[in-house]
């Protein structure tokens, strides 16, 4: 993270602006006093005028404030009803105050909460995360000297967000929590943001170490021989018309050494670029399909997360990564491959890949780690963006518990979850007429979400607790939201965090 975060029990007044808040219909809340009686009376007056400023949710002004302020700007900030606000609240009001000061140059803030909020240091950390969320930017392969504008000043982003409540020092040690979680959102986003050029499989595993090793995590990678040897063929299928070679990483954080209880395990498709293979997609908007690897970004997120705090849990984290490319070697329609749970699938669409990556990764991890529950994520089907969109992550579960799990930890996190059917017709309708399973459904692409889903199950073994998660139309956006901004949202890794924190970590 970049921005500086600090929340302090009095203000230094060192910074460019004060953030002040008010409710609905113009209600101050009550640190507004002593700044308007600083700037004699300024802030009621401008109040008064206003027009647009009603202190409804999410509104902003920004202020020049006189000569004798002890800030340049202040700036007031919308909070709605007083009685509403929550923690989901708190966090977009960071977020829409970032994307109000976007081009504003104002490069440090005080932000004065109100102290009779309940949970105030709560709501104090979500605010800052807000804003953290929102700020982020994947900005490496822009030049730094490219040529200014002679007319525009230099562009100044927030760098110092300062929050002023009596509680700081609970704040302070509950947001050096949620800075870890930011740290997985982060990564992830930068995964997902990263070129396919530069963004292989190699080069993806070899990151997954320099990042996750230094925090404790166990990280171990198979490279394409490995895999044979253990009879990937279906992962190995995939990669196999691509000059950079596929990987597989396991990953473990033990972070209840003492537990014997078996881990919980999460699986992502990591395809670094889907260009459909032989069934190749068309030309418009492929370049969006380096995102294909989101689901495998999210697991090691997850555990950046997980392990930066020091989570008391044990958690397996497992990434099929590869490369879809057409090539005189690459895998076709009707071909025929063996997975690791030794079914034979026919091949009918190479572009129906991610779910031959993770049939292979799923298997090997319910084999070797023989986990407590499997929740895998994946970039998999465009009909789940038909279906759901951008704001729902389409959920597939074999267990209620799970699913009520999951979808508490979705609100909690706003990241939300939306339940999609597992239905055994859609298990049948991938059931091969020359081998066990086929990868696509025999009628076509009706109900594709859900027949990738019943691919999947082929692959789950009796018993184990799963759930899927096509995140299609969730690990990418083309249009910023409040605490997300537009292309790699880094998603699943504030979900997945709050469901494994809420359920499955010991305090
Ligand atoms: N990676 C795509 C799914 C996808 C599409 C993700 C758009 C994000 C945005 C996946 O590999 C794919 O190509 N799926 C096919 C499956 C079909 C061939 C059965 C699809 O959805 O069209
Ligand atoms: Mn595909
Ligand atoms: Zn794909």
């Amino acid at each position: 993270m970049t921005l500086d975060i600090s929340f302090l029990k009095a203000p230094l007044k060192n910074t460019d602006a004060a953030v002040i808040c008010f409710y609905k219909d113009k209600e101050p809340s009550p640190p507004v006093a002593s700044l308007n009686y600083e700037v004699k009376g300024y802030i009621d007056h401008v109040l008064s005028k206003s027009k647009s400023f009603t202190g409804g949710f999410g509104q902003v002004e920004v202020l020049m404030l006189p000569e004798d302020a002890p800030y340049s700007y202040g700036i007031l900030l919308g909070c709605g009803d007083k009685d509403e606000m929550d923690h989901v609240k708190a966090e977009k009001l960071g977020g829409k105050l970032v994307a109000a000061l976007d081009g504003k140059n104002i490069e440090s803030f005080e932000f004065f909460v109100d102290n009779d909020l309940r949970n105030v240091a709560e709501m104090a950390v979500h605010t800052a995360a807000g804003v953290a969320l929102r700020l982020y930017k994947f900005e490496q392969y822009k030049s730094k000297n490219e040529k200014k504008d002679e007319d525009e000043p230099e562009k100044k982003d927030l760098a110092s967000a300062q929050f002023v409540l009596f509680d700081s020092t609970v704040a302070e040690e509950l947001f050096a929590d949620k800075a870890c979680v930011i740290e997985g959102v982060f990564l992830a986003r930068d995964l997902v943001n990263e070129p396919p050029n530069a963004l292989y499989p190699d080069a993806y595993a070899k990151r997954i170490k320099d990042q996750l090793k230094p925090l404790g995590v166990e990280v171990d990678i198979l490279d394409e021989k490995k895999m044979g040897k253990l009879g990937m063929g279906a992962l190995l299928a995939v990669g196999q018309g691509s000059d950079n070679p596929p990987r597989m990483v396991v990953m473990h954080w033990r972070g209840d050494k003492s537990s014997n209880d078996a881990p919980l395990a999460f699986v992502g498709k990591g395809v670094t670029f889907d260009t459909g293979g032989i069934s190749l997609k068309p030309g418009a908007g492929m370049e969006e399909m380096k995102m294909d690897m989101g689901g495998s970004a999210a697991v090691v997120g997850l555990i950046k997360a997980l392990a930066g705090r020091k989570a008391k849990v044990n958690v397996v984290g497992v990434v099929g990564l590869v490369e879809n490319m057409p090539s005189a070697r690459a895998y076709r329609p009707a071909d025929i491959i063996t997975a690791y749970n030794g079914k034979t699938i026919e091949v009918l669409n190479t572009d129906a890949e991610g779910r031959l990556v993770l049939a292979d990764a799923l298997s090997y991890v319910q084999d070797v780690h023989k986990p407590n529950l499997v929740i895998d994520l994946a970039t998999l089907t465009g009909a789940m963006i038909v279906a759901l969109g951008h704001q729902y992550c389409g959920t597939f579960a074999n267990d209620d518990a799970l699913w009520g799990q999951m979808e508490n930890a979705g609100k909690d996190a706003e990241e939300p979850l939306w339940r999609m059917p597992l239905d055994k017709v859609w298990k049948e309708e991938v059931e091969g007429t020359i081998t066990d399973v086929q990868n696509m459904g025999k009628s076509g692409r009706d109900a594709g979400s859900c027949t990738a889903a019943g691919f999947l199950s082929h692959f789950i073994e009796e018993g184990t607790v799963w759930a899927h998660m096509d995140i299609a139309g969730t690990a990418w956006i083309k249009k910023d939201k409040d605490v997300v901004p537009k292309y790699g949202t880094g998603f699943g890794v504030r979900v997945l965090e709050r469901f494994v924190a809420r359920n499955y970590e010991r305090s």
